[in-house]
């Protein structure tokens, strides 16, 4: 058989080190000639005194560190333009992200606003964004997002909606995996990102149009990291080979969809993380089972293909193992603790429709899934996942 063209674009320095943010500091400064940092996180991180170390090694490799701790979950446009107009008052040089995916978004954006006039309100889509940008250096405290490695920033605009800023701009010049600051990441905060990495290796392999073998071998190799420690990592959040491995595997699953674009389960979460703040990875857990299943008609060789990647017990034909696929995933999700249904998180049956007309808005997403999603199916599914 022959092969379709392809195209694969990845971050092209990448340091992988327990303990290594310590280091910051030298890393980068052997790396980059810029010295004025701008470094951005949130005060949660700040609390847990993950941020300190990592601002003294900084300091002692000669920067000058502003530091910006605004970031909120879900980040609204207002904190992503405060940031950039802080910035611009400091004549920073170089942007830091180091936090979980709202912080990277940010610091990704932030680096092009800094040196651009280009309004926020034009970047949002795909490939609009015209500048150049900052050094800039993405350390991830969540695995997670693989926000890291992707091409990405998600922004909330006006109350409830989620659009994103995919543009080549967005992927960082340097990357550090430092696992161990992902040792006191709550059990629940491990559960959805860690399940959020799962979708996007999910949904990566099972891409409409650019699914390619890069981001094929990727996307197993990251399910196969991420089922084998997702429980492992959620009983005991300081069992380092579990914390290393889920943080490999999410960054692995963040390059396989930077280049085969996630579907219709993160096209329907995004409308409920809009309208019930619910974490990002949650979101992405509840809309799972019922996207499976609904794709399970176009999808299902693939499904049994990831079946074996994941090592679930069992034979069959390609129906019996991609429904065996779509049961491990569910048992997954329920050992790791995650809620499975819209009604155990407060969210209402007369939203539905609202929910399904709001995710029609992320045709990005949904051009993206293997099998055509109407708004009456979205009802349909959001009623199945009620
Ligand atoms: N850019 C992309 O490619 C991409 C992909 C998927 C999701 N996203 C976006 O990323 C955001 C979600 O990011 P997230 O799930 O990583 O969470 P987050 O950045 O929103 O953080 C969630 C909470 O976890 C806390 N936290 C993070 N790391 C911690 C640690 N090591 N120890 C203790 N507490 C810690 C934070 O303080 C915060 O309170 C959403 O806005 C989502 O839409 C982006
Ligand atoms: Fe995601």
């Amino acid at each position: 058989m022959t092969s379709n063209a392809f195209g694969f674009t990845t971050v092209a320095d990448i340091f992988v080190e327990w303990g290594g943010s310590k280091q910051l500091g030298a890393l980068l400064a052997s790396r980059f000639d810029a010295r004025r940092a701008l470094l951005i996180t949130d005060r949660g991180l700040i609390d847990a005194g993950l941020i300190a170390p990592v601002e003294k090694s900084l300091v002692a490799a000669g920067f000058n560190v502003t530091l910006f701790d605004q970031v909120v979950a879900d980040p609204p446009e207002a904190i992503v333009l405060g940031c950039a107009d802080m910035a611009k008052t400091k004549q920073i040089d170089i942007v830091i992200g180091l936090g979980g995916g709202s912080s990277l978004d940010i610091a990704k954006l932030v680096a092009v606003l800094i040196t651009n006039e280009q309004p926020l309100t034009e970047m949002y889509g795909i490939g609009n964004v015209k500048g150049n940008r900052l050094p800039l250096a993405l350390v991830p405290t969540t695995a997670g997002t693989g926000s890291e490695v992707t091409n990405i920033s998600i922004i909330t605009t006006g109350e409830t909606t989620k659009m994103g800023v995919v543009s080549r701009q967005l992927y960082g010049d340097f990357v550090l995996l430092d696992a161990e600051l992902t040792v006191g990441l709550p059990q629940i905060h491990t559960a959805a990102t860690g399940i959020d990495a799962m979708v996007h290796a999910i949904e990566a392999y099972t891409s409409k149009f650019k699914k390619n073998p890069l981001s094929d071998a990727l996307a197993r190799e990251a399910l196969r990291l991420l089922s084998d420690n997702l429980i492992a990592a959620c009983k005991d959040g300081t069992n380092r080979a579990a914390r290393e491995k889920m943080l490999l595997g999410a960054m692995l699953a963040g390059q396989a969809f930077a280049n085969s674009p996630v579907a219709a389960v993160h096209a329907l979460a995004y409308p409920l993380g809009g309208h019930y703040h619910l974490p990002h990875g949650l979101t992405n857990a509840l809309m799972l089972g019922p996207v499976l299943r609904y794709n399970a008609k176009v999808a299902a060789p693939l499904y049994a293909e990831l079946a074996d990647v994941m090592a679930v017990p069992g034979t069959g034909n390609v129906t019996a193992r991609s429904d065996a696929f779509v049961a491990h995933m569910l048992t997954l999700m329920d050992e790791s603790g995650a809620p499975r249904r819209l009604r155990d998180v407060n969210v209402t049956d007369n939203s539905l429709s609202m929910l399904a007309k709001d995710a029609m808005k992320q045709s990005r997403l949904l051009v993206n899934n293997p099998v055509e999603i109407t708004e009456e199916d979205a009802l349909a599914l959001y009623r199945e996942a009620f």
